[in-house]
């Protein structure tokens, strides 16, 4: 198939032997935009066995000379914004400027990770015995910071650039090597972004990108003898890959609930913006979305009443206009939305506004009313539709919030601050923030899930150091 991408190994552009190719549709028009190479087994060994050969080599090269690639990558990929941001909107159909803006942070994330990388790779530890009950000043033990080998990378749709970059750059400037499986709607965003890296000159092998579907290469990647680390952004998946893979360090970030807890002398018109960034942008399609709004009953007429006003006035539409909705990412993906929404009708949740759907644009949905029973109360929409719960009391917040299987993020808006420390305190989740929606940047914050939401800890410097593992060289003295 003369149209399909070529995957990337060994310094170069291939097409697969398997002849095959997978399809990606355009989320907006529903017909085919792109084709990427089915990869074979035998092409993941390959890419394998060439990670392993250039990780010795990168290992050894100088730090600040793998810190000046990386800056040389970082300043291509922005500037080649306008053509990867284009297939952000062709590929996951993500609204133009945030699609830009998604190249841009990228690109000053991998700087971040240059910069700090020299810092925290270039110091280690010195200690003496003599510290320890029993022992002389006879033994020195020099700490520093070894990689891991071969990281496999793996992305979302949601950021095919932005999270592969916060995976590749803590990987390269550590001594790694890496394989990147992007996943297929966000695909060809992740193959410009590894032509950027190309164009910045990294050594052949270090850098390889394989496509393909998941049931042919997908288990055949995780569970690959040459993986020494597994970075995974996604939903359950995550939870088979950790269940599956070698005695290997993993990261992982799978998905959440994010609770929106709102008192009574909250500022109202602050939270309903929140609610609106929160729990829209994106079309509702980010895991630190705000997924559920659990708010003080005495508040929660004027509040849904706010936040209704501000739902009137986003834009519903195409990526290419700009507009704050757009189609959500497959038609499954619409489905199961659609699902949540019956199964709230069913049970008797109040529609803020009318459902509709076209395609696989979901209009923007507010229900209230959203009690236990339903299903929306408990599952994460992936999508434009956000449950309102009513509270008598903070407890009764907090109880729903850590009933959740996830514990990604969280927030609460009151102008106490003393009660939101309580309250963050009580919240099983990876991070709360008080008086804002959540969100995962700035990219150098450590960002983290409890329960099914993940595993470890990310965030630019928790990354270099969860893709190293420490040596020590121990000098005894006479
Ligand atoms: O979808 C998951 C992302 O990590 C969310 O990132 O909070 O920067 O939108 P964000």
């Amino acid at each position: 198939d003369g149209d399909a991408y070529k995957y990337y190994c060994d310094g170069e552009w291939r097409k697969s032997s398997s002849g095959k190719t997978v399809a990606i549709v355009n989320p907006t028009t529903r017909k085919t935009q792109y084709k990427v190479q089915a990869c074979t087994q035998e092409e993941v060994n390959k890419v394998m066995e060439l990670a392993k050969s250039a990780q010795k080599t990168w290992a050894k090269t100088p730090l600040w000379k793998r810190a000046e690639l990386l800056h040389k990558a970082a300043a291509i990929l922005k500037e080649h914004k306008a053509p990867i941001a284009e297939c952000l909107i062709k590929e996951i159909a993500k609204p133009a400027k945030d699609s830009v803006t998604e190249v841009v942070r990228s690109g000053d994330l991998i700087s971040y990770t240059a910069e700090e990388g020299v810092r925290i790779l270039g110091e280690g530890k010195f200690l003496v015995s003599d510290s320890f009950p029993g022992n002389e000043r006879t033994k020195y033990c020099l700490t520093s910071k070894i990689p891991l080998g071969v990281v496999l990378a793996i992305p979302p749709f949601n950021y095919p650039v932005n999270l592969a970059v916060s995976k590749i750059g803590p990987a390269l400037i550590a001594g790694n090597s890496l394989v990147l499986k992007p996943p297929t709607q966000g695909a060809v965003s992740c193959l410009h972004m590894v032509h950027c890296f190309h164009l910045a000159g990294f050594p052949k092998g270090l850098i390889s990108c394989v496509t393909g579907k998941g049931s042919e290469i997908g288990d055949f990647l995780t569970m690959h003898p040459g993986v020494n680390c597994i970075s995974f952004t996604g939903g359950d998946t995550g939870i088979s890959i950790s269940k599956k893979a070698g005695m290997i360090p993993l990261q992982m970030e799978l998905g959440g609930k994010d609770a929106c807890i709102v008192l009574e002398d909250a500022d109202l018109d602050l939270v309903a913006a929140n609610i609106i960034k929160g729990g829209f942008s994106y079309s509702g399609q980010r895991c630190t979305a705000i997924k559920v709004v659990l708010v003080m009953e005495s508040v929660a007429d004027a509040l849904v009443e706010k936040v209704k006003a501000r739902v009137a006035k986003l834009r519903v539409g195409p990526p290419e206009d700009d507009c704050d909705i757009t189609p959500v990412v497959t038609e499954s993906s619409a489905n199961f939305i659609e699902g949540l929404v019956m199964d709230a009708k069913e049970k008797g949740a109040t529609f803020c506004q009318q459902y509709k759907r076209e395609g696989n644009l979901i209009w923007p949905l507010l229900l209230d009313n959203v009690r236990p029973d339903m299903r929306i109360a408990w599952e994460e929409p992936f999508g434009p539709i956000l449950p309102v719960i009513r509270i008598n009391t903070v407890e009764e917040g907090i109880h729903h919030c850590n009933a959740s299987n996830f514990g990604l993020q969280g927030c609460v808006f009151t102008k106490d601050i003393n009660k939101a420390v309580l309250i963050s305190d009580a919240m099983e989740t990876g991070t709360v923030q008080i008086n804002s929606a959540p969100a995962r940047g700035p990219d150098h914050f450590p960002f983290q899930g409890l329960k099914d939401s993940g595993i470890g800890s990310q965030g630019i410097t928790n990354s270099i150091d969860m893709m190293t593992k420490v040596k020590t060289t121990v000098i005894n003295l006479p």
